[in-house]
């Protein structure tokens, strides 16, 4: 504070010193009003005009030597301290603007930080629920076919063939409600996001060099096309693969049985100043006819080992991360899975 209308002082002082030899001192004045309003603030830039007017006035209109009063010479102050008090408003309202702008874009910042953990958490809420749901079907499926064995195997003589019928669906049960476990175990590990920089261009390779193998041995094709230059952008590299790994899978999956060529494409752009698009596309079955099938919802899925998990877990992430995830049908046949992802998040040094 002390310092602002010290700052304010001094560069007055300044402005007699410069304006004194040149005899210029309107301007040399209005230059340190500026100066003081756009450092200090409305109060030193207030102090400086009324400074700069005293000293105009007593100093260079010579009022000290000639006391008398000259009409002009009084309308010359008046017209300069209205300029300085005008530019020194002036300055005030701007900076008031900006920051308001700046806490406008805070608050929104905030806002959309709370809406992306509130969808999470109740996609979380969602999960349990049908988790529980789920779950419980194959541990009741497991009693009834654990019970039906013990009878096979009391009998007299044990009818073994039976019994390892029954066994053999007590595995698959168990199977079946180990992997829902921990793919949702997945989704609840990685519930916290982690906040780094990210290259898309990285993930998605990453993710290739991860399913290469599955999808050679289905003889599909892979080729990406990812636009060159994509700025990093803060968000959750786990996640993001995940995500990556869900869609490549869904669509080695779809592509496993067709006949013709099998062509998974992968490309990633820009499309708007603060998004960035990724879209995977195969020559797969294609979607199921809408709309009965609802592809996005948890343990939706028309696999015989589907948990149905895979679509719903990245939806929420893509949305945690600010962006959209949908499907369209591939021409002539397939799917194309599309996500976008907000960037807005680049730290400075990649603004600029
Ligand atoms: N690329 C695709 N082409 C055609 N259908 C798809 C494609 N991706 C998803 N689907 C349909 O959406 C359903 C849901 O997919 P999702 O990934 O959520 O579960 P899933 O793949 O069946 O099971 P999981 O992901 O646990 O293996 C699938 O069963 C399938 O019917
Ligand atoms: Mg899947």
């Amino acid at each position: 504070m002390l310092q602002r209308y010290g700052l304010a002082i001094l560069c007055c002082g300044v402005a007699l010193a410069v304006a004194w030899p040149i005899d210029a001192p309107a301007s040399c004045f209005l230059l340190a009003v500026t100066v003081s309003s756009l450092v200090g603030g409305l109060g030193p830039g207030l102090l400086c005009a009324a400074l700069s007017a005293l000293a105009f006035d007593v100093l260079f209109l010579n009022r000290l030597l000639q006391p008398a009063f000259l009409p002009t010479d009084g309308l010359r102050v008046v017209v300069f301290l209205a300029t300085a008090l005008l530019v020194a408003g002036l300055l005030e309202v701007k900076r008031r603007a900006e920051e308001a702008g700046k806490r406008a874009e805070e608050d929104l910042r905030e806002a959309r930080d709370d809406l992306a953990q509130l969808s999470r958490m109740t996609a979380m809420g969602e999960l349990t629920a049908f988790i529980a749901h789920e779950v419980n079907q194959p541990i009741a499926a497991s009693v009834t076919n654990a019970n039906a064995c013990l009878r096979w195997l009391a009998g007299d003589p044990p009818n073994l063939e039976e019994a390892r019928d029954a066994t053999r669906s007590i595995v698959e049960a168990g199977t079946r409600a180990s992997e829902i476990i921990s793919r949702t175990r997945q989704f609840f590990k990685t519930g916290m996001p982690q906040r780094e920089l990210v290259d898309m261009a990285e993930i998605i390779d990453g993710t290739i060099v991860l399913l290469t193998s599955e999808a050679t041995r289905y003889a599909i094709t892979i080729r990406t096309s990812l636009a060159s230059g994509l700025p990093k952008f803060i968000a959750d590299r786990v996640q993001l693969q995940q995500v990556m790994v869900n869609l490549i899978t869904n669509s080695i999956d779809a592509m496993k049985d067709v006949a013709g060529a099998r062509e998974l494409v992968i490309s990633s752009e820009r499309t708007a100043d603060r998004e960035i698009l990724v879209s995977v596309s195969d020559t797969g079955v294609g979607l199921p006819p809408k709309p009965t099938v609802q592809i996005f919802d948890a343990f939706v899925s028309t696999k015989r080992n589907g948990t149905g998990l895979g679509l719903a877990i990245s939806r929420s992430i893509v949305q945690a991360h600010g962006g959209r995830l949908w499907a369209t049908p591939n021409t002539p046949r397939g799917a194309v899975f599309q996500f976008t992802l907000a960037i807005e998040d680049e730290p400075l040094d990649q603004q600029l």
